[in-house]
């Protein structure tokens, strides 16, 4: 299988991209400056994505590519790689988010209709709509905190405020469901192979509070997860922030063959 990875310099394109080769793939990706070899590629240049589409010729195109603040590139860029893949009849797995939703108790089925309240939430929503118009079969995969080794933003985050490199606090009182980069990738190209059109959660079924993910990273890196700052939202000054986003990833569990593990499993401190 031709495969276009959009952002295989990040932690989860690249993930994507070891798992396509190790099967046998033939692997293209892109990153914005070029490193490691991948073709350099902006998604908000709509000319650039037609161009480098038409070169490659993939038969799938997985999309990774995001910046939390930029419009462009969840919303439009997202589109433009949408009608890129259309083009070459390529199919397409758009990676999306936990934050096009608002919070509540309940777990968010895989359709629910978003309720963002940041501006990146809003920001991957847009791309998510724009994606389905132009391609309804399309995979739009919501996923939530991404974990692994320190390659993942999270882990990072962390590692540093236990460390004290970076200042700051993880909150007590918002709750993701996270998954281990290697499961989630998996699952992305099961669905392209079997052709999963639509929107679907995939994201670990353990749901926990930021802390407590940071006391998990903590103990699996032989830290002292007591010294992982903490707070609560409104200990840190913050306004109203969606608490709880749990995605109910029954379906894809249940399609899959991929496991996805929970967060205690995954780290490896179950
Ligand atoms: N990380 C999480 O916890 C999390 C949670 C929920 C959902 N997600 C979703 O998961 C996906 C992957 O996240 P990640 O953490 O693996 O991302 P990441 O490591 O930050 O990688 C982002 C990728 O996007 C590329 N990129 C940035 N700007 C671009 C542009 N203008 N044009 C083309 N490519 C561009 C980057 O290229 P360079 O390396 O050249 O900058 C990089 O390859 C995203 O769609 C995100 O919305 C992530």
């Amino acid at each position: 299988m031709r495969t276009l990875i959009v952002g295989a310099s990040g932690h989860l394109g690249g993930e994507v991209a070891r798992l396509a080769a190790a099967a046998g793939g033939e692997i293209h990706g892109t990153s914005t400056t070029g490193a490691d070899g991948w073709s350099r590629l902006d998604i908000t240049d709509r000319e650039a994505v037609h161009a480098l589409v038409s070169r490659v010729r993939p038969q799938l195109v997985v999309n990774t590519a995001y910046r939390a603040d930029s419009w462009a590139i969840c919303a439009d860029g997202a589109a433009y790689v949408a009608l890129a893949a259309a083009g070459a009849g390529a199919r397409l797995v758009h990676v999306s988010t936990d934050a096009v939703h608002g919070g509540r108790p309940e777990p968010y089925p895989d359709d629910a209709a978003p309720t963002p309240v940041y501006r990146y939430g809003a920001a991957k929503a847009a791309g998510e709509t724009a994606v389905a118009a132009i391609d309804p079969a399309a995979a739009v995969v919501r996923t939530s905190l991404i974990i692994g080794d320190e390659r993942s933003k999270q882990v990072r985050l962390a590692l540093d405020l236990t460390t004290g490199r970076a200042r700051g606090a993880l909150f007590t009182d918002e709750y993701r469901c996270p998954i281990d980069v290697s499961d989630l990738a998996a699952a992305i190209l099961e669905l392209a192979a079997i052709g999963y059109p639509g929107l679907i959660n995939v994201a670990g079924p353990q749901p926990v509070s930021r802390a407590e993910l940071g006391r998990l990273v903590a103990a699996r890196h032989g830290l002292d997860p007591a010294a992982v700052p903490v707070c609560t939202t409104a200990e840190a000054g913050l306004g109203a922030r969606p608490g709880e986003i749990l995605l109910d990833s029954s379906r894809a569990a249940g399609l899959l063959k991929t496991p996805l593990r929970g967060v205690g499993e995954a780290l490896g401190v179950a």
